[in-house]
C-alpha cells in the first residue's frame, strides 16, 4: 500500500485538494493535514464542515465524508505527528491548493507548522512533492519561491485548467486539473479523456 502525506492550505481551490484526495485514497492510504485557515475556506466554498472539538472528532468527520479509514488526520500543529519525521516512510507529498505563505514557508525551510515541516522533511528525504500555488497574478516573490523549489525538483502545479478535452462544467475542469496533478506525481487515474 502506497502512503502519501496531502496537505490542504488556506488558499482558493480546495475542492480540487479533495477531489485529488479522493482518487488517491483508490490506492493509497494518506496522512491529511488541513490548516486552519483552510478548514474555513474549504466551509466558505465548498460548504463542508470539517470542524470539531477534537482531532479526533476531526478523522471521524473526515472519515465519513471520504468513505474511508485509510485517512488520517494530523492537526497542523502537532509538531510530534509521524509525519513530522523522516523515518516515517512515506512515497510523497502533495499540498493542494499551496497558499502563497506556506509556498514561501517551503521554500526557505521556515517550518512554522506541520504542513511545511512535512514538506521539509519529504525534501530532504529525496521524495517527490508536488505544490499546487493557488494565487492570482503571481508577484516576482511568488515566482521566485516556486523556481526555487522547481530546481530543486518540486512539481510545481499550479490549477490552470486545459480546454483541448471540451469542459463543459466547472466539474469538467476541476477534474482535468485534479488528473495533471496525479499525472504529475504518476498515479493512475481516469479523471479525464487524454489526448487522443
Ligand atoms: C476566502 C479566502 C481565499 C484565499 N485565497 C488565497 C489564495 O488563493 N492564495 C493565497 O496565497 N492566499 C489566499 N488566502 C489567504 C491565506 O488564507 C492566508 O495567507 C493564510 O495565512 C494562509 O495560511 P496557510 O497557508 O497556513 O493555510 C485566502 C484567504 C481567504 C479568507
Amino acid at each position: 500500500m502506497m502512503r502519501y502525506i496531502f496537505a490542504i492550505s488556506g488558499a482558493s481551490g480546495p475542492i480540487i485538494g479533495i477531489r485529488v484526495l479522493r482518487e488517491l485514497l483508490r490506492s493509497a492510504e494518506v496522512y491529511l493535514i488541513v490548516s486552519s485557515q483552510s478548514f474555513s475556506i474549504i466551509r466558505e466554498e465548498a460548504g463542508i464542515d470539517w470542524q470539531a472539538g477534537s482531532d479526533a472528532a476531526v478523522e471521524k468527520k473526515i472519515r465519513a465524508f471520504l468513505g474511508t479509514k485509510k485517512v488520517f488526520y494530523c492537526n497542523e500543529n502537532d509538531m510530534a505527528a509521524p509525519v513530522s519525521s523522516g523515518s516515517f516512510k512515506t512515497d510523497g507529498m502533495f499540498i493542494v491548493p499551496c497558499s502563497m505563505k506556506t509556498l514561501s514557508g517551503v521554500a526557505n525551510g521556515y517550518t512554522e507548522n506541520l504542513i511545511q515541516r512535512a514538506a521539509d522533511v519529504t525534501l530532504k528525504e529525496g521524495r517527490p512533492l508536488l505544490l499546487c500555488p493557488r494565487e492570482m497574478p503571481f508577484s516576482a516573490i511568488h515566482l521566485e519561491n516556486m523556481l526555487k523549489l522547481a530546481r530543486l525538483g518540486v512539481k510545481i502545479a499550479p490549477p490552470i485548467p486545459g480546454f483541448y478535452h471540451a469542459p463543459v462544467s466547472v466539474e469538467d475542469m476541476i477534474d482535468f486539473i485534479s488528473g495533471k496533478i496525479l499525472d504529475s506525481m504518476g498515479i493512475q487515474h481516469s479523471l479525464y479523456r487524454r489526448w487522443k
